[in-house]
């Protein structure tokens, strides 16, 4: 048996009902990155004034849009890593199942607030906003919006305590599974999988931003019912943008797994995890935390200790990064024959793509550039960089896996002309949010001046190619699992 069969065979614990959760939850992932994405098409239609969408339904689909992509982003993150942690821990089915059903029931409340509620407070939820709707929508709508973000946060709680109960039961602790052994260059037995590292500092840090979003949730709710109920604004913008910074990062981290555990099919060498490895997750737990001052560089009433850490944080961030994935990734693929299929392709775009959206996104972290940019398409062009050519392409390329069989053939012509339709569509939208963040056109406006739209509508054409590439793969992957199930 080869190097690389052994290790297949060896990570085969992955129980079928739970690889069956893990396909359907890619599935409805899948989906909804596509309808999301017509939604953003939509949007940018109408930016570009090339269809005519009422201002009060444009909030609605970016309230929509905004929440559902980031929702989808964990949701295929977390399934992701799931799948993987399989191959190492013992995991309770059920658990997942219940994490998905509360995840759906917040999908449902959170679509109902929007589109029955007319809610168009955007995903940040930003307060007092939700309940200052200035007759837009009733309190009701916010209330439901809001509780559906609970429901979705306590099914996430119920997915971490079950991966830290069952990785402290492997590893005896999590501060062993988030490789302090390696770091003090003890002897350690039982050699940890990079993924288990990974799947340990996630743990920590996405539950403590969930746990610190659903208190500033529950105010917000309080406040809602009972307007005399005082909240500390800036507290609460602080509680908020912690819980959003940290939940979707977290998104990208879990899906790296599918990195870590798949590339080494490609490149006949195992993922192995070394001290490096360990210090910069250790340093990822840390800056993933204390980096989110930078959302809040232009409030003026923060703390100048704390902004000057954000600043300085946002420096440092990108570099445990690259240091652990992007340049690994760089060395196993330099030295070895890589068959270039759908999988392979997407997943080392993924790392390219993440690794290059944190370079517009610490220029951003900078107070001078903050000043003037923070608040332009700038910062969608940032963060849609390491979300479409990072998170979403690592979960196409997971998808694109679960369905490829045992043999590793060339890319198909059909594949190739989707990814590359991906590649060009998603390049070239994002390039267009820079060059008019640069150019000062701000974000979250309905409706545009007569000089943007030139941007406008050239990243609605990109738009166009990134939606049909992804229905060619979402459409790919329903049918050949349909296929290797019938
Ligand atoms: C075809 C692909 C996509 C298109 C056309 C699109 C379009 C848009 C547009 C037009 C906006 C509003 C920009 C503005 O501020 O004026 C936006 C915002 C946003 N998009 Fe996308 N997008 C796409 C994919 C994605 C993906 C894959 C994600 C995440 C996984 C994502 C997450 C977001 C978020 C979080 C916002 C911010 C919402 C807010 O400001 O409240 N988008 N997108």
């Amino acid at each position: 048996m080869s190097a690389v069969s052994e290790l297949v065979a060896e990570k085969s614990i992955v129980t079928e009902p739970q690889a069956g959760a893990v396909k359907l939850t890619m599935i409805l992932s899948g989906a909804v990155f596509a309808l999301m994405m017509v939604f953003g098409l939509i949007m940018r239609a109408a930016q570009g004034q090339w269809i005519e969408v009422d201002p009060a339904l444009f909030y609605q689909l970016l309230t929509a849009h905004g929440a559902g992509m980031v929702g989808t982003a964990a949701l295929s993150g977390a399934a992701i890593m799931w799948y993987f942690c399989g191959r190492h821990i013992v995991l309770t089915a059920g658990i997942f199942w219940a994490f998905l059903a509360f995840f759906l029931l917040g999908v449902v409340l959170i679509l109902g607030s929007i589109f029955i509620g007319g809610y168009g407070g955007a995903w940040t939820f930003l307060f007092p906003l939700p309940a200052m709707s200035g007759g837009a929508w009733e309190a009701g709508a916010a209330a439901a919006f809001m509780l559906g973000y609970v429901s979705i946060g306590v099914g996430f709680l119920l997915y971490y305590l079950e991966l830290g109960r069952q990785i402290h039961a492997r590893y005896g602790s999590l501060l062993r599974a988030l490789g302090w052994n390696l770091i003090l260059g003890r002897e350690d037995k039982n050699p940890l999988p990079p993924t288990i590292i990974a799947a340990a500092a996630v743990t920590i840090f996405n539950s403590i931003g969930i746990i610190l979003g659903a208190a500033v949730l529950v105010a917000s709710l309080v406040h809602l019912l009972v307007p005399g109920f005082e909240v500390n604004a800036l507290l609460a913008k602080n509680l908020i943008y912690f819980f959003g910074h940290v939940f979707i990062n977290a998104s990208i981290y879990m899906a790296v797994t599918a990195v870590y555990e798949i590339l080494p099919e490609y490149t006949g060498k195992p993922w192995k995890s070394n001290r490096l490895f360990a210090i910069a997750w250790n340093a990822v737990l840390i800056f993933v935390m204390a980096v989110y001052w930078h959302h809040l560089l232009q409030d003026v009433v923060m703390p100048a200790w704390m902004l000057v850490i954000g600043q300085l944080v946002s420096y440092f961030s990108g570099i445990p990064l690259i240091a652990v994935t992007a340049f690994s990734t760089f060395l196993y693929v330099r030295g070895s024959k890589m068959t270039w299929d759908l999988t392979s392709s997407l997943l080392v775009l993924s790392v390219a793509g993440w690794s290059v959206g944190s370079i517009p996104a610490s220029i951003d972290g900078m107070i001078s550039v903050n000043k003037v940019m923070h608040n332009t398409m700038w910062v969608p062009g940032h963060f849609h960089t390491y979300l479409l050519l990072g998170e979403v392409a690592m979960a196409f390329g997971f998808m694109a896996w679960l369905v490829r069989g045992k043999s590793i053939a060339q890319m198909s012509g059909l594949d190739r002309v989707a990814f590359v339709t991906y590649l060009a569509g998603a390049a070239g939208f994002v390039t267009v949010f820079l060059f008019s963040g640069a150019a000062s056109i701000p974000r979250r406006w309905a409706v545009h001046y007569e000089e943007w739209l030139m941007h406008d509508r050239i990243g609605t054409l990109f738009s166009v190619l990134i939606v049909l590439a992804t229905l060619a793969f979402v459409l790919r992957f329903v049918l050949r699992l349909g296929r290797s199930n019938g």
